[in-house]
C-alpha cells in the first residue's frame, strides 16, 4: 500500500513559545500518530535560515535546540524521518534546475522576497530563489502533503506550479503537492494584548510563555494576563478575549474545548481560572523540559541526523537522476 508522505520544514530560530506547541508541534505530532498509511519527514532548512544575515554559533545552537525541543515535545524519532537540509547534498543541485525552468517574473512576485529584503540590509541572491530551493525540498522527497503556515501558502503555490509546468515538459517527475492547513488548530494570543497573536517576535516577550520558562516565570505571566471588569468565566473571544485566550490555553492543554474548559470553571473567579492555567501549563513544560535536558545529555542528536540523512539522500539522488535523464544532462 503506497503511504502519504508528509513533509515539512522547520525554521531553526530561537526557541519556541506554547503557540507553536499548540498550534503546530503537537499538530505535526498527531498527524504521524493517526494512520498508519502516512509517513512524516521533520527537517531543518539551515540552507535557507543563512539567506539573510546571521550569525554561524547562533544558528548552529538554534539548529540543536530546536532538534532537542521537538524531540522533547515527542516527536518520536522512530516514527519520522529527520534531517538537516545541508546534509542532503542534491537538493541544491535540484534546486539549481529548478530555478532554470522558473521564470524571472513568477519568482519576482514572490511576497516573502519582497518583505525580507526591505527589511534586511545584508541579503543575498539566495533569497531571491529561496523558494526554488523549497520546492526541491518537496519535490524531491515526492512528498504528498505540506503542512505549512499562512504565510508560506504562496511559496506551497510555487513548488506546485513548478512541479506542473515540469511534468507537462518533461514527462511526469514530480507529485504536485497539496497544502495542509488545519482551520481547527488553536490559535493563541498574547497574554498582555489578547487582540494579537502570540508571537516570538514580540518585544518584552511579557505576553508570550516561551516552552523554556521555568515555573516562577510562567506563573507570573499567567497572574498577570490580561481579563476584563465582567468577572464572568465565559469563552466568548469577541466580547471577552482575555479570558477565552486563557480558557483556549487551558484546553489546548487538557486535550479539552475551550466551551468544555469554560463550563469546568463556570463559577471560578478569575484568580481561580489563572491558578488552573499555569498548573495546566506548568505540568507540561516542566516534563518538556526534563526530557530536553535528558536529551541535550545523552546526545542522541547526531544518530538521529544521520539516520534521516540516510533514507533522505537515497530518495534525493534517485529524483536527482531522473530530472538528468529527463534533462538530457546526461551522455
Ligand atoms: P512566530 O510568530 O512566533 O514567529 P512562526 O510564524 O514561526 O511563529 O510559526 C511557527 C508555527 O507555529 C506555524 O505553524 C504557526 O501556525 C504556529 N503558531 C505561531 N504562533 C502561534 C499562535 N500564537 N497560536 C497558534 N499557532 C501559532
Ligand atoms: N520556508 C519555510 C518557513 O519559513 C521552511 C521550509 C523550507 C519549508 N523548506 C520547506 C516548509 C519545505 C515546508 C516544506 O517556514
Amino acid at each position: 500500500m503506497k503511504k502519504y508522505r508528509i513533509l515539512t520544514g522547520l525554521q531553526p530560530t530561537g526557541d519556541l513559545h506554547i503557540g507553536n506547541y499548540l498550534g503546530s508541534v503537537r499538530e505535526l505530532i498527531w498527524a504521524a500518530n493517526k494512520s498508519s498509511d502516512t509517513e512524516t519527514f521533520l527537517f531543518i532548512p539551515d540552507l535557507h535560515a543563512i539567506t539573510v544575515d546571521h550569525n554561524p554559533k547562533q544558528l548552529r545552537e538554534n539548529i540543536k535546540k530546536l532538534l532537542a525541543t521537538y524531540l522533547a515535545c515527542g516527536v518520536d524519532p522512530a516514527k519520522y524521518t529527520i534531517y538537516l537540509q545541508s546534509d542532503i547534498e542534491v537538493i541544491p543541485a535540484i534546486s539549481w534546475i529548478l530555478e532554470t525552468q522558473t521564470p524571472f517574473g513568477e519568482l519576482s512576485r514572490m511576497t516573502q522576497f519582497k518583505d525580507k529584503s526591505a527589511k534586511n540590509e545584508l541579503f543575498g541572491a539566495g533569497l531571491f530563489s529561496y523558494p526554488s530551493l523549497m520546492a526541491a525540498d518537496i519535490l524531491a522527497m515526492d512528498a504528498d502533503y505540506v503542512p505549512v503556515g499562512k504565510d508560506q501558502k504562496q511559496h506551497l503555490e510555487f513548488a506546485r506550479n513548478t512541479a506542473e509546468r515540469m511534468n507537462k515538459k518533461y514527462g511526469k517527475l514530480f507529485i504536485v503537492p497539496q497544502e495542509l492547513i488545519n482551520e481547527n488548530t488553536a490559535k493563541i494570543y498574547d497574554l498582555l494584548d489578547p487582540t494579537k497573536k502570540m508571537s516570538k517576535s514580540d518585544e518584552t516577550l511579557n505576553g508570550v510563555i516561551m516552552l523554556s520558562d521555568d515555573e516562577k516565570t510562567v506563573r507570573k505571566k499567567i497572574s498577570r494576563a490580561v481579563t476584563d471588569s465582567d468577572a464572568k468565566v465565559k469563552f466568548d473571544p469577541k466580547k471577552k478575549p482575555g479570558v477565552s485566550n486563557l480558557l483556549s490555553i487551558y484546553a489546548g492543554f487538557k486535550n479539552i474545548t475551550p466551551v468544555e474548559a469554560a463550563k469546568t470553571f463556570k463559577n471560578s473567579n478569575y484568580g481561580e481560572l489563572k491558578n488552573a492555567v499555569a498548573d495546566a501549563v506548568w505540568a507540561k513544560l516542566s516534563e518538556i523540559q526534563t526530557n530536553y535536558a535528558a536529551i541535550i545529555l545523552n546526545g542522541s542528536l547526531d544518530q538521529i541526523l544521520e539516520a534521516g540523512k540516510q533514507k533522505a539522500e537515497r530518495l534525493a539522488r534517485m529524483k536527482y537522476a531522473q530530472m538528468r535523464e529527463a534533462l538530457g544532462l546526461r551522455i
